[in-house]
């Protein structure tokens, strides 16, 4: 039976909503921002029973005057059953968009309803409260529970003296259908790379003016970027320099960037329309990271910036990450964990890695490049680390004994075959930050997929700031470029949201013609356009659709279908002729074009 978008359900009785904790531990507990992200890891979490007791009796005393809600709304890693609903208010007469005052807590009601103007008992179907305070800039996150499956749903937030004392926008999300459901098709958006000083975010802006087609967003990390202004960017002309206007470091310079980009309307937009899946890439932490390190950072002295080491330094941007991202904490004992997976019905699943902060082995830090491609293909080298790797094949083996059809793996860096040479002039044959640094690994990972035929398996990939499409093949394993023959699935690499190419912003044709004979999987290579891309799966087939704009510099609607490329289902290659036999007006196809 095929299962069809739903409108949402039962409302709640009169007794249920009034019977609700206001205030109270519960209040502060219900708000996941204050286990940010680890209840267990205390550095990394508020405990909620010392606010309370730091509240002492006067904590049922909570704010009075009016709120605002100048970050918007935000939804995040639905469930079929469940979602993540996110806000950040502000005082009013207080504090204003950075600051904010210790006294006192402020109490939300949240409301999701099937209507979305009625926000009454007529329509609601779930509500809570929930309490917020200046310990973690007060962000307000709180899980809604026991929602129906592939169904679409409206919320707010409101100050629990009452809307006229201030409304969030309303928000919209759908849930996931139920993990046995056949749904006829799901419409992904996939993102990454958003550099605020670079540009205009018409990227997020163009999804979210059709969000009514999309059911899902996925930001596979560079959400934020760390620098001082001019260092990566001048923001000052377009009015976008990032804040604290210096490279950060602090735990409050973490949240108050977050905040500097959530003020932007595209984005804010995006985050109120669709719910987010999101993974962190480097920048959400700092250039090039690796576990214990970055390009600029490390535990040693003369490698930590301001006044934090780089562990020091990544705590402080996990946990901003946490406060401010629409998104659950899948294992509160492992405080560095963001890799986690989705059922999408037996359409897919949605497997989310992080190849960037849990536990990655040395990547190019500039100063050891040579180091770094001598050592590209050790297998003492890991990307994952082990467990992560692990669970990556638990969760391929276990789509695949559910039978579901595309197991999608989300992850940061580019993952195939891309030779350089040509574009750098011959110094840079690879880019070894990419999996190109972690052949070993890349080459088990291939393995199993032959091994225990894993079918239809699909790579989405962001990092790079240019658009890759490729077949998935072995190093050295028997592939036909032409045909696509002894491909063991596909690749679909997005070009940045605002970030700029590495291959300079000409008509870039020429470069990319040069790109894709050099690397024969690759079938598909544009460097010029800055975009995002939206996946659409059905049973039988699974498109990217990638969307790019020529100018950022003004906020715009100019886009431009780059092309389109398929999957058939059983096929695990690019069908032939690419991109429907057209030949693209921005970068150049692969072998496979005939
Ligand atoms: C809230 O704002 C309204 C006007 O927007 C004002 O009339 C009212 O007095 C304010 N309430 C409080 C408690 O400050
Ligand atoms: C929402 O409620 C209003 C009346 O309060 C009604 O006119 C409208 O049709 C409802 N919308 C939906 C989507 O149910
Ligand atoms: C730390 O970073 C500095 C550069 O900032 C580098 O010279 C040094 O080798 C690094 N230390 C380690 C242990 O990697
Ligand atoms: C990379 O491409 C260049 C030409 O663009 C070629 O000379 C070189 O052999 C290629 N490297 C590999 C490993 O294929
Ligand atoms: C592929 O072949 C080349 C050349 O023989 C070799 O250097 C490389 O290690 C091989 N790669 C793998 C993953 O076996
Ligand atoms: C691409 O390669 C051709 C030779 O095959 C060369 O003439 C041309 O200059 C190259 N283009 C670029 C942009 O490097
Ligand atoms: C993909 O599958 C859908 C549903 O079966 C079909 O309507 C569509 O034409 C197919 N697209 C391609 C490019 O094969
Ligand atoms: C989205 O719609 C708004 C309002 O109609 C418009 O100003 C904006 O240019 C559109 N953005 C894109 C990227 O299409
Ligand atoms: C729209 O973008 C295209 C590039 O995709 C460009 O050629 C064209 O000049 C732009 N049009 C306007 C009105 O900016």
């Amino acid at each position: 039976m095929l299962a069809s978008l739903s409108l949402a359900g039962l409302a709640l009785t009169a007794s249920t909503v009034s019977a609700l904790p206001r205030a109270g531990p519960a209040a502060l507990e219900s708000n996941h921002a204050y286990r940010s992200p680890s209840r267990q890891i205390r550095d990394l979490a508020i405990d909620t029973s010392e606010v309370y007791a730091g509240l002492g009796k006067r904590w049922t005393d909570t704010y009075q005057g009016n709120l605002t809600f100048p970050y918007g709304v935000a939804s995040g890693d639905s469930y079929s059953d469940s979602v993540i609903l996110w806000t950040m208010p502000r005082k009013l007469d207080l504090g204003g968009l950075y600051g904010g005052n210790a006294w006192p807590p402020i109490c939300l009601q949240w409301i999701v309803s099937s209507n979305d103007t009625d926000f009454t008992e007529a329509s609601m179907v779930q509500n809570g409260f929930v309490q917020t305070t200046e310990d973690i800039r007060y962000a307000v996150k709180v899980e809604a529970l026991e929602l129906k499956p592939y169904t679409q749903y409206y919320y707010r937030f409101e100050s629990c003296e009452g809307p006229e004392l201030g409304v969030s926008p309303v928000g919209i999300f759908k849930t996931l259908p139920a993990e046995d459901d056949d749904i006829a098709k799901l419409r992904l958006a996939v993102f990454s790379c958003s550099n605020l000083p670079f540009g205009m975010f018409n990227a997020y802006g163009n999804a979210a003016n059709h969000s009514e087609t999309l059911d899902f967003v996925q930001h596979v990390g560079d959400y934020i970027y760390e620098y001082k202004n001019g260092d990566y960017g001048d923001g000052t002309a377009l009015g976008r320099v990032p804040q604290p206007d210096r490279e950060i470091s602090s735990l409050q310079d973490y949240r108050d960037r977050y905040a500097s980009y959530r003020v932007d309307p595209d984005l804010q937009e995006l985050h109120r329309t669709l719910a987010w899946m999101a993974v962190w890439d480097d920048h959400e932490v700092a250039d090039n990271t690796w576990k214990w390190g970055s390009a600029d950072s490390n535990d040693t002295l003369q490698g930590q910036v301001g006044d934090y080491q780089f562990s020091e330094r990544k705590a402080n941007a996990v946990r901003a990450y946490y406060e401010w991202m629409p998104i659950r904490q899948v294992d509160t004992d492992d405080k560095l964990r963001i890799w986690r997976s989705f059922k999408l019905g037996t359409l897919g699943s949605m497997i989310m890695l992080d190849t960037r902060q849990y536990d990655r082995s040395e990547t190019d830090l500039y100063y050891n490049t040579d180091e770094i491609i001598a050592v590209s293909g050790d297998s003492d080298r890991s990307l994952t680390g082990w467990k992560q790797q692990q669970w990556l094949y638990e969760q391929l083996q276990e789509h695949k004994e559910r039978e579901a059809t595309w197991p999608l793996i989300f992850q940061q860096i580019v993952f195939s075959r891309v030779n350089y040479s040509i574009a750098t002039g011959g110094t840079t044959e690879f880019n070894v930050d990419a999996w190109e640094g972690y052949r070993y690994e890349r080459e088990q990972i291939l393995e199993f997929i032959e091994g225990k035929d894993i079918e239809n398996v699909v790579i989405l990939s962001g990092d790079s700031h240019a658009t890759w499409v490729s077949d998935l093949k072995r190093e050295n394993g028997t592939y036909n470029p032409v045909t696509g023959e002894g491909a063991l699935g596909v690749e679909f690499a997005g070009s940045a949201v605002s970030s700029p190419s590495s291959y300079g912003h000409g008509p870039n044709v020429g470069i990319a013609a040069n790109l894709t004979a050099a690397s024969p999987s690759l079938q598909y290579a544009e460097g010029q356009l800055r975009g995002y891309f939206e996946l659409t799966l059905t049973p039988s087939n699974i498109t990217a659709d990638f969307y790019g704009f020529a100018d950022q510099q003004t906020r715009n609607s100019n886009v431009t279908h780059m092309g389109s490329f398929t999957a058939q289902k059983g096929a695990n290659k690019l069908s032939r002729p690419l991109n429907g036999g057209q030949t693209p007006v921005y970068g150049s196809l692969g072998a496979g074009k005939a």
